[in-house]
């Protein structure tokens, strides 16, 4: 790496530090700063639109939060690169459904009036996920005979509610997100509370009701680890038991939350198994973290990998851009693939901040500064050695 690239990643990263030390939230968004662009990688000026690059394939998407359209240097970086966008938490059950009947449209209103505005694609997310999930919705006594019935019909007016009222703003739903287990000898996530309050069943209401809601969206189930062959085998029994009942279901939404060490292969055999199935592929929020961690990491915080903090390799950055490469590349080998987005649109604000620990990450196509990284250039111009 040459000095003045080091330079631009040190003064990237001493900018996320300093907004960190100020008590600032990491996960909000950074302000933009104009480092020189790195001798071995072109002039950003000249850095073709993300979106038309991959046109003829799918659309390129990324998580926004309704404050990001209030940063400038966000909003310059949406209209040149992105043809999609998804609400990363102002769609979610816990903050449009506040209380029974009552909905808190204003905040992702806001973000179909710029995406209207933009020519801009909207995927809705997420109209049921365990993890966003109000208790009125499980109000009462489970032992009561009427319990199933209410439960069920709780969880029906609210997809109805919401799916009417994003109707021809929103293309596409996940519909279910997250509802496969991570245990062997499990198919369902049994621990969520919609599958302790119905049994699986809630799977099918979910789409039953969206699809009866609007009926030219797109429904799909979405979830993470879909490259790893035994989480993919949990989620694709669900998906082939939602179409043997005749289920509307399009297709299945690939989170690709992966790491520097993730085989662009594995990720190749999940779209194919999805394709298989006659169903269409979205990848949904995509990253690339710096760090491989073991399980222990993600289940307790214990033996994570350590901050890297302003000294992040060369050689893992390097890692990074190789690895988008070979991903965008089976990305564009699959027609089923229709939509790739990305969870956030640079490395000035994404959750792998705060997850699995607090840590500096920088998983994205763009930097804090919202200028192109070596793997967007990996990315968008094969002639390019990735540095
Ligand atoms: O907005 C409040 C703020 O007012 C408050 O002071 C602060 C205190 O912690 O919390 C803020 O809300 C946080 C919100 O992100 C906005 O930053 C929530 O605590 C925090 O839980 C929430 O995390 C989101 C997480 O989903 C849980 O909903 C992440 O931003 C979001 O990136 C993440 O997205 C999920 C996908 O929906 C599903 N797949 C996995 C992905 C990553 O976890």
């Amino acid at each position: 790496m040459s000095e003045q690239m080091r330079t631009r990643i040190l003064a990237t990263i001493s900018i996320v530090a300093l907004a960190a030390s100020c008590g600032g939230d990491r996960n909000a968004s950074m302000p933009p700063v104009s480092p020189s662009p790195p001798p071995s990688l072109p002039d950003p000026a000249n850095a073709p639109r993300l979106k038309d690059v991959m046109a003829a394939h799918f659309s390129v998407g990324g998580a926004i939060e309704p404050s990001q359209l209030g940063v400038p240097a966000d909003v310059a970086l949406l209209q040149k690169h992105f043809s999609s966008i998804t609400a990363e938490n102002v769609m979610k059950p816990a903050r449009i459904g506040t209380a029974p009947g009552i909905y808190n449209f204003a905040p992702a209103d806001q973000l179909i009036q710029f995406a209207q505005a933009n020519f801009i694609q909207v995927r809705g997310h997420t109209l049921l996920w365990h993890q966003s999930a109000p208790a009125w919705f499980f109000a009462g006594d489970p032992a009561d005979p009427g319990y199933r019935t209410l439960v069920r019909q709780r969880l029906e007016a609210y997809i109805t509610e919401v799916v009417a009222h994003f109707r021809g703003a929103v293309y596409a739903w996940d519909v279910v997100n997250e509802v496969a287990s991570d245990t062997a000898g499990q198919t369902y996530r049994e621990s969520s509370p919609w599958q302790v309050a119905l049994g699986p069943d809630y799977i099918e209401y979910a789409f039953r009701a969206a699809r009866a809601a609007d009926p030219d969206v797109l429904l799909f189930i979405n979830d993470y680890n879909t490259e790893l062959p035994a989480k993919r085998a949990r989620l694709l029994a669900i998906v082939q038991d939602l179409i043997s009942k005749g289920v509307p279901i399009d297709g299945v939404g690939h989170q690709l939350h992966v790491n520097v060490n993730t085989s662009a292969t594995a990720v190749d055999e999940a779209l194919t198994a999805v394709e298989s199935l006659g169903l269409i592929n979205h990848v949904t929020e995509l990253d690339v973290s710096l760090y491989v961690d073991p399980g222990s990491c993600f289940e307790n915080g214990t033996g994570c990998q350590a901050d890297y903090g302003t000294n992040v390799p060369p050689s893992i950055l390097s890692a990074q851009a190789s690895l988008y490469r070979q991903l965008f590349s089976v990305f564009r080998s699959h027609a089923s693939l229709r939509s790739v987005s990305t969870w956030g649109i640079s490395d000035g604000h994404t959750w792998l901040s705060n997850f699995p620990v607090n840590r500096t990450n920088q998983p994205l196509l763009f930097d804090s500064a919202r200028l192109p990284k070596s793997a967007f250039w990996a990315v968008v111009d094969a002639s390019i050695a990735v540095p």
